[in-house]
């Protein structure tokens, strides 16, 4: 399709995802590589890059170049002692794989995340894939009737309808209870637009996840939850996604507005490290905003 000069594209699946080859992310690139990076994630909605042996430090170094990091807090994840806006989610024999719903960070802030950058630091010798689903092709995979019932609603995100679950008990307990409280009471239920126009393409996605939407205003209970389990269904259609088989040194990079991500737990007892951090605002158009006033 292109013209990208400093790196190679190449499509992941039809509607979600594409590689990127041709750049060591250890060192500093020219600023049109980091561009084209951005060009592409905003194309595929999440961007993956192979045998990259970054440190913490050099992930968040290369994502600085995207826009300011979130400092990461010790809620369920531990933090990395080099770069305090690297997580460390651990999951071995004592911790079992628990993000197994599909989701996009950040969905339950007020200002919702750009974009969340996650590197295998020791994948499981088999499983521990991730799916991602383009929500650009979600939407787009409705049919006329439901998207002319939905496109103009808003719909609550509540960081309290996955963390107040059973399965979320343990972020209760011991050292991580006071950051999951702390993220809690920072994030009372927000609205946001259901299907938002994307910010950078103008295209619409479908910004709902099983785990962070509730209520869509303008229906009743029942219409509700009937549309929540429709839809929950709907996205996890494997026509809108790619599953990604990581590899010790794989980097994925992706668009919290237009994609959802999920975690096979197939892989316990074994042990899965990830290093992840999180870049609140896209910088590269914020600066492309402002050169065009
Ligand atoms: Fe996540």
């Amino acid at each position: 399709m292109q013209d990208y000069t400093h790196i190679t594209v190449e499509r992941a699946s039809r509607n979600c995802g594409a590689f990127i080859s041709g750049v060591d992310l250890k060192q500093p690139l020219d600023a049109g590589a980091y561009r084209e990076i951005h060009t592409a994630l905003m194309r595929h909605q999440v961007v993956f890059f192979r045998d990259q042996d970054v440190a913490p430090l050099e992930q968040a170094a290369f994502a600085r170049n995207f826009g300011p990091l979130r400092k990461a807090r010790r809620s369920a994840f531990q933090i990395s002692g080099d770069a305090p806006e690297v997580s460390v989610i651990v999951n071995d024999r004592e911790h079992p794989p628990y993000i197994d719903h599909y989701h996009a960070d950040g969905m339950f802030r007020k200002k919702p995340e750009f974009a969340s950058l996650l590197k295998a630091e020791q994948p499981p010798e088999m499983g521990g894939d991730t799916i991602f689903v383009s929500l650009t092709a979600a939407w787009n995979g409705l049919s006329d009737t439901l998207k002319a019932a939905l496109e103009d609603k808003i719909a609550v995100y509540d960081f309290m309808r996955l963390h107040g679950s059973p399965e979320k008990a343990r972020n209760w307990e011991g050292e991580a209870r006071a950051g999951t409280m702390k993220t809690r009471d920072e994030n009372p239920p927000v609205r946001h637009p259901l299907v938002p126009k994307h910010p950078v393409t103008g295209e619409r996605c479908l910004y709902f996840s099983e785990s962070f939407t509730g209520a869509i205003l303008g229906t009743n209970k029942y219409e509700s939850e009937s549309l929540h389990a429709m839809l929950t269904r709907h996205c996890a259609k494997p026509e809108f996604q790619y599953r990604l088989q990581w590899r010790k040194g794989t980097v994925a990079f992706w668009d919290n507005i237009a994609s959802l991500h999920y975690a096979v737990a197939d892989y316990w007892p074994d042990t899965r490290i990830m290093h992840r951090l999180t870049v609140l605002e896209d910088a590269i158009s914020a600066a492309d905003s402002v050169a065009a006033e």
